[in-house]
């Protein structure tokens, strides 16, 4: 077949907007120009300069981009390219218009509103397939690559306002040749999340993410993750005893059905739990599904987008695409709360980002 030769220099990107600002890593809103007035609106993740200058972080980095390359599916944020500037690399990747669960739930709760039991199943249905994906994914030989995320949690799973669910972040997954691996000395991710073996130094296998997967359907439901302790330490510790309550205690509207899939997806024994994100995936649809209409990407699109414009003051909330506008408070992940005491996960408040020395720098050395 032809070749296509690109010219470096082709690529041009200008950020529009900071989106978040994490530890290790900042993501922008940015455009994309192509020939003749061409523009896309992409996301682009890039790492500290502080964290630049350390190898094993920069082939993480590399090493993330170049496993989530080829997974292509609905449920999972797109990767579209691996470049470097200057010595930095950055991500570009499928621009979300929306929010992350973290702060979807945090909007839930400022306005006290309830999320209907079938719109949690459906988010964390969601959640399975690209999951189920993601595990079953094989190399060019057909090998299975045993990818594990490691990091099922709210902030890495976005929903979009038109309501579609996706898993981001495969920042320390794990999977053959890939990532460094360093699973039995160190534990990454965030402690409330995780499954009991990965908090307890072991090595883990996709039923770790099952696991996690179910951790978060729990807090959908009942507004609260029973891990969560003050310190990361103690939330480790609780995960690692693994004593679940009886969900339906936590939320009368929580069926004994539910709970007892949580506790199918959250048991302590990795041979009690669902052994595939199919099996989570088939169960969760089933129980939304089998009465007949249930929730889709439109009704959970309009239950956020109704969230989200109740949260607007301004009243105006259409942008010129038709998507919302975040409000102000909801950018970023909203600022300063601790959650979950891992480096990584601690987050800073992101407001405009113009003006900022870091923008100016990537914004000059992208172009
Ligand atoms: N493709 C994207 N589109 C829009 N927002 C994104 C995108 N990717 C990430 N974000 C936002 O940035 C946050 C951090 O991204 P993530 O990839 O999880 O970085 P980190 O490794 O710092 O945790 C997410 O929680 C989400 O709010
Ligand atoms: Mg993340």
């Amino acid at each position: 077949m032809a070749e296509l030769t690109l010219i470096p220099g082709e690529l041009r990107y200008e950020m529009v907007r900071k989106i978040y600002e994490g530890g290790m890593g900042v993501v922008y809103e940015a455009q994309q120009q192509g020939a003749r007035g061409f523009v896309k609106r992409v996301a682009i993740k890039v790492i500290r300069e502080r964290y630049a200058r350390q190898p094993e972080f920069i082939e993480n980095f590399i090493g993330e981009a170049k496993l989530v390359a080829d997974l292509i599916h609905t449920n999972i944020v797109q990767t579209y390219h691996l470049g470097d500037f200057e010595g930095g690399y950055y991500i570009c990747m499928e621009l979300i218009r929306g929010v992350n669960l973290e702060q979807f739930i945090e909007c839930l709760q400022r306005r006290r509103r309830k999320l209907p039991i079938e719109l949690a199943v459906f988010i964390v249905s969601r959640l399975a397939r690209g999951l189920a994906y993601a595990h079953s994914k094989t190399d060019r030989d057909d090998r299975l690559l045993g990818i594990v995320h490691r990091d099922v949690s709210p902030k890495n799973i976005m929903i979009a306002f038109e309501g579609d669910v996706k898993l981001t972040d495969f920042g320390i997954a794990k999977a053959r040749g890939f990532l460094k691996d360093k699973e039995g000395e160190e534990v990454a991710g965030k402690p409330e999340f995780m499954s009991p073996e990965q908090a307890d130094f072991q090595i883990t296998d996709k039923r770790s993410d099952i696991f996690s997967a179910g951790v978060v359907l729990s807090l959908l439901l009942t507004g609260q993750n029973v891990f969560k302790a003050t310190t990361a330490e103690e939330s480790r510790q609780r995960v690692v005893e693994c004593l679940l309550p009886d969900f339906t205690t936590l939320n009368p509207d929580v069926e004994p059905r539910l709970n007892q899939m949580l506790h199918r997806a959250m048991a302590r024994n990795v041979a009690d739990r669902f052994q595939t994100a199919e099996e989570l995936l088939y169960d969760l649809e089933y129980f939304i599904y089998h009465k007949g209409y249930g929730p889709t990407n439109e009704t959970l699109g309009k239950f956020i987008r109704e969230l989200f414009r109740e949260e607007d003051d301004s009243s105006a909330p259409k942008t010129k695409g038709g998507t919302l506008k975040i409000p102000a408070a909801t950018r970023g992940t909203g600022g300063t709360k601790d959650s979950g005491g891992t480096a990584r996960t601690r987050a800073r408040t992101s407001g405009n980002v113009r003006g900022s020395s870091l923008f100016d720098q990537i914004k000059r050395k992208l172009r």
